[in-house]
């Protein structure tokens, strides 16, 4: 993703000026910025622009966004890498926290466990297992997310799911408290979290095995293979649907002779009936309106009720 422009000049005063009043409370390695487009955040490359976009450098930071946030009363969401996001064309009335910084993105051995913040892209979390010579997390090779977002929504591919491998989760509540959670407590489904729904990922404990790196090395690839394969490389936000428990989403999709089917830029895959991929030229609107149709056809002809994995938020 680019690098926000606006950065403020810390710190700002303004009465009105909820950008400049946070700035006030936050390290000066945070990047902070107005009317930051969400297409610059987002692997659907779109969205309107969030009032406040921050990037914290510390866990204090983002404390203190949290709990200005809760004494304002100022919705706030988290992203990570934005790839299982789709926010609507007016943008977000709130803050938009990024835990992209460096030092929540940092990637540790430690025996047979990997120490992963939640920033830390999970391609180089494999990619970091296989050059410690520890398997267990190959499938999160080509996962074009965060490891806060796998957490969140339980990512998986290739038969693996991020909570297949998590040993602990370090948290933050919506009053800046931090604790550590093991998977039992945490109310994990099928590409779900329950107990991330109203907390913080901070990072995340994986537990390998030991295994040559050859096997690794191969497991890798042809899962890479796969990949590439079967799924678009034009802008998408992954999989749009949860695999229904009747049929995967994107074979329904191509049985319902959907594949091609467009809305202004935004168009079904023709290589996989479960992506939408963005032209260049797509609004929210026009995704929407394509789920809405793809909905609509797998429930009239089907009797499916196509449920997104991507989360949308943000003023229409
Ligand atoms: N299929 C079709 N037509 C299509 C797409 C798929 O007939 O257009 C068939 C395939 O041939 C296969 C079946 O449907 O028999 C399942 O397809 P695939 O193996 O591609 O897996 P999927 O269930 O569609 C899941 C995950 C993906 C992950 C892949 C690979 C979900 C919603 N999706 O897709 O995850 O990459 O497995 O393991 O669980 C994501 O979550 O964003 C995502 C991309």
């Amino acid at each position: 993703m680019n690098a926000p422009e606006a950065i403020l000049e810390m710190p700002v005063h303004n009465k009105n000026d909820l950008a400049g009043e946070l700035a006030a409370c936050l390290s000066r390695e945070a990047v902070i910025c107005r009317a930051e487009p969400m297409t610059k955040h987002t692997t659907l490359r779109v969205g309107g622009p969030a009032d406040v976009y921050v990037e914290p450098a510390s866990e204090m930071d983002l404390a203190g966004i949290v709990k200005f946030c809760g004494a304002r009363g100022v919705p706030f969401f988290v992203i990570g890498r934005g790839s299982n996001l789709l926010v609507r064309d007016g943008g977000f009335r709130g803050v938009m926290i990024c835990l992209t910084h460096a030092n929540f993105s940092r990637i540790e051995v430690d025996g047979e466990c990997l120490r992963c913040g939640a920033g830390a892209r999970l391609k180089n979390v494999a990619v970091e297992a296989r050059r410690s010579g520890l398997s267990g997390v190959e499938f999160l090779e080509g996962i074009p997310g965060s490891v806060g977002g796998a957490l969140r929504m339980n990512a998986g591919a290739m038969g693996g799911q991020t909570f297949d491998v998590v040993e602990s989760v370090r948290l933050m509540d919506f009053d800046g408290n931090i604790r550590e959670l093991a998977p039992q407590a945490m109310a994990v489904e099928y590409r779900h979290c329950a107990a991330l729904k109203n907390r913080i990922a901070l990072g995340a404990v994986f537990k390998c095995q030991s295994a040559p790196r050859g096997e690794i090395e191969a497991r890798m690839k042809a899962f890479s293979e796969k990949r590439w394969a079967s799924q678009p490389a034009a802008p998408s936000a992954g999989c749009l649907f949860k695999n229904p428990a009747q049929i995967p989403a994107g074979k329904l999709v191509d049985e319902l002779g959907l594949k091609g089917a467009r809305v202004g830029g935004a168009v079904v895959s023709a290589e996989h009936g479960n992506f939408i991929v963005n032209d260049g030229t797509a609004t929210a609107r026009n995704i929407l309106n394509l789920i809405d149709l793809l909905k609509q056809r797998a429930k009239v002809e089907r009797g499916i009720e196509l449920e997104t994995e991507v989360e949308i938020i943000g003023e229409g």
